[in-house]
Formats: C-alpha cells, sequence, structure tokens
C-alpha cells in the first residue's frame, strides 16, 4: 500500500515575519481538512512532515546550526533549536489528536544522522511500523548531530525527499505559501507568472529564475526545494506544490486532485 506524504511550509503553519508565533487558525483549518481526507478516503497512508517558519528559522540563523560547531556557545543553540521545533510540533499534534486523528511526532533529531549537512541515516522503521499501525507519523525540519561537522539543518523538505525514496511513497505534496512555482518571486514581483507544471524542458529556465525565501530561512528556500525533489519526480513519484493557504486546497489535494499548483515532472 502506498503512502502521501504532505509537506506542510514553516511558511503556512507560522507567521514567518513574527518571532515564534503559530498561525493557529490556520493549524486548525488544515487539521479539519486532513481529518475529512482521511473519513473520505480511510485507506489513504499519510505521512506528515512540517517546516520551521518562525520557530527553527531564527534560532538556527542565530547561532550557525548550519554551519556546524565551531564554539562552545553554538551547543546551547542546537539544543534550543530542537526545542522550538518541538513547540512547534506539539501544537500540531495536539491539535490533530483533538480531531482523534492518531497522530504521532517522530523527532527527527532523534533518529537520524547526518554527514556535512547530509542525511546519512534516517532509522526509517519507526516511520514504517507507525504507518503499519495506522498511525500517521510526523516529522519536522529539525537540527541534527552531523558526523563531519558536529551539528546541522535537516530541513523538512529533505526529509520528505529521503522518506519517498526509501518508503513506497506514490505522491508528495508540498503545502506553501504561495500558488505554486513562479517565474520569479511573486512575494516580491507582483507580475510573477505561476508554472503549472515544470518539464525537462522548462527545469533549468525555472531554477535560475528562483531564488530562495523572502525570511530567514535556513534551508534554501524555494529553490532548494525544488531541486530536492527533482530525483523524485525523475523517479515517476508526482510532486505538486500548492498554497495550503487556500481553503480546500489540502483536502482536495489528498483525494488526488491535480491542477491546484505546480506540477513537476508529471504531465496533467
Ligand atoms: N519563483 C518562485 N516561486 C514561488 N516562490 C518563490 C519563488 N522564488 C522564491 N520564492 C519564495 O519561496 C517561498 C516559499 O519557500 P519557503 O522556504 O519560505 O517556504 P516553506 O518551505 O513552505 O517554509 P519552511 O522552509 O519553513 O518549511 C515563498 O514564500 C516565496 O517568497
Ligand atoms: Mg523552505
Amino acid at each position: 500500500m502506498s503512502s502521501v506524504i504532505l509537506k506542510l511550509g514553516g511558511s503556512v503553519i507560522t507567521k514567518k515575519d513574527r518571532e515564534m508565533q503559530a498561525d493557529f487558525k490556520t493549524i486548525k483549518r488544515i487539521s479539519r481538512e486532513i481529518e475529512s481526507a482521511l473519513k473520505q478516503s480511510p485507506d489513504l497512508k499519510l505521512v506528515l512532515v512540517h517546516g520551521g517558519g518562525s520557530f527553527g528559522h531564527r534560532i538556527a540563523n542565530k547561532y550557525n546550526i548550519h554551519l556546524g560547531l565551531k564554539s562552545r556557545n553554538q551547543i546551547f543553540g542546537f539544543t534550543k533549536t530542537i526545542q522550538v521545533m518541538r513547540k512547534l510540533n506539539f501544537i500540531l499534534v495536539e491539535e490533530l489528536q483533538s480531531l482523534g486523528l492518531p497522530a504521532i511526532p517522530l523527532q527527527p533529531s532523534a533518529i537520524s544522522i547526518q554527514s556535512g549537512g547530509k542525511i546519512s541515516e534516517i532509522y526509517t522503521k519507526t516511520v514504517k511500523f507507525a504507518l503499519d499501525m495506522g498511525c500517521i507519523p510526523v516529522l519536522w525540519g529539525d537540527a541534527v548531530f552531523d558526523e563531519k561537522q558536529g551539528h546541522s539543518i535537516l530541513s523538512g523538505d529533505h526529509i520528505v525527499a529521503f522518506l519517498a525514496q526509501n518508503l513506497n511513497v506514490k505522491r508528495v505534496v508540498f503545502g506553501t505559501d504561495v500558488d505554486g512555482v513562479f517565474d520569479s518571486d511573486p512575494n516580491t514581483n507582483r507580475s510573477a507568472v505561476l508554472i503549472r507544471s515544470i518539464t525537462t524542458d522548462n527545469i533549468e529556465k525555472t531554477l535560475q529564475n528562483i531564488s530562495g525565501s523572502k525570511t530567514t530561512d535556513v534551508t534554501g528556500g524555494m529553490h532548494r526545494k525544488i531541486l530536492e525533489v527533482l530525483p523524485l519526480a525523475q523517479k515517476g513519484i508526482q510532486i505538486e506544490i500548492i498554497n495550503a493557504k487556500r481553503d480546500g486546497y489540502i483536502l482536495q489535494s489528498l483525494l488526488g486532485k491535480q491542477d491546484l499548483g505546480t506540477l513537476i515532472f508529471n504531465q496533467r
């Protein structure tokens, strides 16, 4: 039985321009949409991954967690980054569980090791067990131990890519705060045009036009996101980037609708 991975961007579930503020209203709405999708499609096996938004990115940036351990004061920042991400995850999991959904937090820093900022290992057996039992595993972008540089950042997008390669996944949906991938950043350019479909023909040009993130993002924003998922798309996994701020989009997407945002490498 194949699974769907849904990434909830930190740009969606937090107020990214305000320090450590969850967007409770959006979290509630999205949780209800997930509940509704699972009611309508009870066989759906769902893995959730969320980003850091204004919880993880700033503190990780302040202590340069992504650059590795160079001075003692970073150790506190490393633990603090993990703790603020647990706080954000707690809010989301509480909301899902309040609706009766069996969401289970699987702390990435406890089940992963990186090497030079790249995943060496994620213990996916727990994710598989959780799925087989009918739970909804929830993982998130985290600060993790790194065998080359002490610590580094494991982004939610990187986790998504790894899980999609290592579990039986047919579809990956990225819920973000924009309508999909544009020909330039829609948050800074009002006349940016939405690209409905990324194919081998337009991939290079698209990547040239895409910058990172407008807010502090130690994980590389939209550009890196696309690079992370290209190998998956090449393997035939359906990838779609949608606007999770729009009512009903997560629900429709989980039920299989495919024209909500940008599709990568799949023909409509
Ligand atoms: N060409 C582009 N098309 C779409 N978005 C773009 C583009 N170039 C840059 N961006 C920026 O990418 C942002 C989305 O990436 P960002 O990393 O901020 O969100 P996220 O991955 O959902 O959040 P998080 O990293 O916290 O999980 C948009 O808000 C937009 O400003
Ligand atoms: Mg991001």
